[in-house]
C-alpha cells in the first residue's frame, strides 16, 4: 500500500485537507493525525473493522485498550455510562471540564456502543477530547468519535512528526496528515477518578502539580497526582519496554556523570547544555536551559536520532512537573519499571 502525505497547516487546517481524511476514515480505513501531544493513527471508534485495521498496523497485542477521542462533549454519554448521582463520575466530569480539550485521558464506564475490540473487553473506556486544531477538525468532520493510539508499531518510541509516522507505519496506512511537529511530546495524562481521589495511570503534559491545584481549588483532600502511579492500579499495556529504541539504553541518575563504555559505540541523551565528557559518538541535548516542557518536546525524536549506536546513555531530569513524565518513559525505554 502507498502511503500518502498531505501537509497541514496546523493553525488553521485545510478544509480540502480534512475532507481527505475523512473520506479515508468512512471507509473504516485509518490515518495518521497529529494531536497535541504525538501523532495518532486513528480510525471509527465504533466499527470493529476500522480498529482491527488500527491493530494490525501497529503490530498491537490486542489486549492493549485505546484510547476514544470525541468530537464534542455530547459524545461523552454515548461512549460511557455514567451517572449525575455518583460522586466519582461528577468528579470526572468536572476533570473534563476544567482541562478538555487537551493532553488529560479520562478512565470511564463504558456504554455498550463501544465495541470489545477498543477496550480489550475491560469495563472502563479511556476518553479524550484533543485540542490540535486539525486532529479536532478531522474528528469533528466525521462526526464520529476516533479511537487513536500513538501511531508507532508496538513497543517502539511514540511519534512527534510526519516523518515518524512514515518511518514506522508508512507501507501499511494510505494517508498521513503532517502538521509538523507536535507540542508537547509526550502522551497525555490517564487519570482514573476512585473514591473521589485522582489516580494517575500514566504521568503527561496534564502534571500530578496541575492536577493536585485543581483539585485543592475545588475544595477537595488533593490527589495521588504527585506520587505518581504509585497507586496499585494496573494499566494493560504500561508494560516494560514499552518506549524502547533498538539500542540498549542506560538511564544516568541526577548526580552522576555519563561515562562511555569503551568498544562500545555511546550515545548520549543529555538533560542540558553543560559540558560533557567527550568520547560519545551522538550526543542529544533535550534543553540547553533544562527547560522541562523543551525536554518533553524533544525526547522521543532524540532518542529516534540517537538510535543506531550500541548504547544510549540517557540522563534523568528533575523529578517535578512534566520531568516525572519524561523519567517514565526513560525507565520503560530501559526496560525498568518506572
Ligand atoms: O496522547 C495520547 O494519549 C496519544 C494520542 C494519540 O492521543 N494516544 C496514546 O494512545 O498514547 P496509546 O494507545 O499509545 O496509549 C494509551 C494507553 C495505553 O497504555 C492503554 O493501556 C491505556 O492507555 N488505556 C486505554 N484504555 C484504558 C482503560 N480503559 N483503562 C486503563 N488504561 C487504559
Ligand atoms: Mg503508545
Amino acid at each position: 500500500m502507498e502511503t500518502r502525505v498531505l501537509a497541514i497547516d496546523p493553525v488553521s487546517p485545510d478544509p480540502e485537507v480534512v475532507a481527505e481524511a475523512v473520506a479515508v476514515l468512512r471507509q473504516g480505513g485509518v490515518v495518521g493525525l497529529p494531536t497535541e501531544t504525538v501523532y495518532g493513527l486513528a480510525g471509527d471508534a465504533l466499527r470493529p473493522e476500522a480498529v482491527a485495521r488500527i491493530f494490525e498496523a501497529k503490530e498491537r497485542p490486542s489486549f492493549d485498550p485505546l484510547i476514544v477521542h470525541l468530537p464534542k462533549r455530547e459524545w461523552l454519554h454515548r461512549v460511557s455510562d455514567m451517572s449525575d448521582d455518583m460522586s466519582d463520575d461528577m468528579l470526572a466530569k468536572q476533570l473534563m471540564g476544567a482541562f478538555w480539550p487537551g493532553p488529560l485521558t479520562v478512565v470511564v464506564r463504558r456504554s455498550v456502543a463501544v465495541p470489545d475490540l477498543v477496550v480489550s473487553g475491560l469495563d472502563t473506556v479511556a476518553v479524550r477530547m484533543s485540542d490540535h486544531p486539525v486532529f479536532g477538525a478531522v474528528c469533528r468532520a466525521f462526526g464520529r468519535p476516533l479511537a487513536a493510539p500513538s501511531a508507532n508499531r508496538f513497543g517502539r518510541v511514540s511519534p512527534t512528526c510526519g516523518a515518524h509516522v512514515v518511518e514506522e507505519l508508512g507501507g501499511r496506512i494510505p494517508l498521513v496528515l503532517d502538521a509538523g511537529n507536535t507540542a508537547h511530546g509526550v502522551e497525555s495524562t490517564i487519570v482514573l477518578v476512585r473514591d473521589g481521589k485522582l489516580r494517575v495511570l500514566r504521568e503527561g503534559p496534564v502534571t500530578g502539580e496541575m492536577l493536585e491545584e485543581w483539585m485543592n481549588e475545588r475544595g477537595g483532600e488533593g490527589s495521588s497526582g504527585s506520587s505518581g502511579a504509585d497507586t496499585g492500579v494496573m494499566v494493560p499495556g504500561q508494560m516494560e519496554f514499552h518506549y524502547a529504541p533498538g539500542a540498549r539504553v542506560e538511564l544516568v541518575g541526577l548526580a552522576e556523570d555519563p561515562v562511555p563504555r569503551t568498544g562500545l559505540r555511546c550515545g548520549l541523551l543529555a538533560r542540558d547544555g553543560a559540558e560533557r565528557r567527550p568520547g560519545f559518538e551522538r550526543v542529544r541535548v533535550l534543553s540547553a536551559e533544562g527547560d522541562l516542557v523543551e525536554s518533553a518536546a524533544n525526547l522521543f525524536a532524540m532518542l529516534r536520532e540517537l538510535d543506531g549506536v550500541d548504547i544510549i546513555l540517557a540522563e534523568l531530569v528533575e523529578e517535578r512537573g512534566v520531568g516525572r513524565a519524561i523519567n517514565e518513559r526513560l525507565r520503560r525505554a530501559a526496560g525498568r519499571r518506572p
